[in-house]
């Protein structure tokens, strides 16, 4: 695979791959994405072809301002200002009604599409140098631990793309906050990056819940996701000789003593989770964290990484 630091060269250099569409793996504030012209369809089926990923599970399109979003929806409802105002660029994706224009294979089909202004400099000179929006899942294989580093890229991915940007370590390291911005009010469907106190704080209001069944709004949501190669097993303290990450932990080879703050934990815990997991253990353990509300991005990954396989 062919990993090329960031620079002005090698962005305009992947702008003219994603035009030609080829696919190039770039680096967000969230993860690291596989990119493709969100305007040309066979672009972008090759990027559900290279994650072994199912068509119905839509992508989020990668914008670079607000024209550009405002470019791929039907309409942008004037409570949902704020909230772009707010924390675009950053980690929150909206879904909304979509524009004509945006291929059927970008969103699984649905009327609706995902929409997100990345914070990383170098994803928004990519889209910006393209002059057109990206079609950007997290760049791992199906059901495997997102990317927050280079070196985490799966080699089937890296080996099928025009070239990986590197832009260092990912700084929110947890994948975006999607809230369904359909309806008012808006129902987070994936917890991430930007928490729901933050939302809320901007609207006013509390956030709707999902509806049963719900899951379904985000064909994304599988229960099992996000998954080690190991078992991993959620318990109240890591015995000592056990490989495992959590607060109390003495640090070692096989042990993380992991960050009592939140969003420092959820930076590092992906990389962490690659890096146990490099060392082919069949079992890794995770101290289970606070029950408390800013800790739901962090739980619902370690959720998902810890159901067993079907
Ligand atoms: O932080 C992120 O969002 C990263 C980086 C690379 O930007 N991207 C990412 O994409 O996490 P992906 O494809 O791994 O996850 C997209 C999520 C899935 O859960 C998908 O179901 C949901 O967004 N989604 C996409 N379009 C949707 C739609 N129209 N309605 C509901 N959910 C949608
Ligand atoms: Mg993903």
């Amino acid at each position: 695979m062919r990993i090329v630091a960031a620079t002005h060269a090698s962005i305009r250099e992947a702008a003219q791959y994603l035009a030609e569409g080829g696919l190039v793996v770039i680096p967000t504030e969230t993860v690291y994405g596989i990119a493709a012209d969100a305007t040309q369809p066979a672009a972008v089926r090759r990027v559900f072809e290279v994650k072994g990923r199912p068509n119905e599970n839509p992508l989020i399109v990668h914008v670079a301002d607000v024209t550009m979003l405002e470019t791929q929806v039907a309409g942008v409802p004037e409570w949902v200002r704020p909230l772009i105002d707010r924390f675009m660029p950053g980690p929150l994706t909206v879904v909304l009604p979509k524009a004509p224009e945006v291929p059927d294979i970008v969103t699984g089909g649905l009327p609706t599409v995902a929409v997100r202004m990345p914070q990383h400099p170098v994803a928004l000179s990519v889209i910006s140098a393209l002059e057109r929006p990206l079609a950007v899942p997290s760049a791992n294989r199906f059901m495997h631990v997102s990317p927050t580093k280079a070196e985490h890229i799966d080699s089937l991915i890296g080996e099928a793309v025009a070239m990986v940007l590197d832009g260092g370590p990912c700084s929110i390291g947890v994948e975006s906050t999607v809230v369904d911005a359909t309806s008012f009010p808006p129902k987070v469907l994936r917890p991430g990056g930007v928490s729901r106190g933050m939302i809320q704080e901007v609207l006013g209001t509390p956030l709707g819940e999902m509806p049963p069944g719900g899951e379904r709004r985000s064909p994304g949501m599988y229960s099992r996701h996000y998954a080690p190669r190991a078992k991993l097993l959620l318990v109240k303290q890591i015995p000592p000789g056990a490989v495992g990450f959590g607060f109390e932990v003495e640090p070692g080879p096989s042990t993380v003593r992991m960050p009592r703050d939140p969003v420092a934990y959820a930076a590092s815990l992906y990389d962490v989770l690659h890096r146990l997991d490099q060392a082919g253990v069949a079992v890794i353990l995770a101290e289970t964290p606070p029950e408390t509300p800013a800790w739901e991005a962090v739980h619902d990954r370690l959720r998902k990484a810890s159901e067993p396989s079907a």
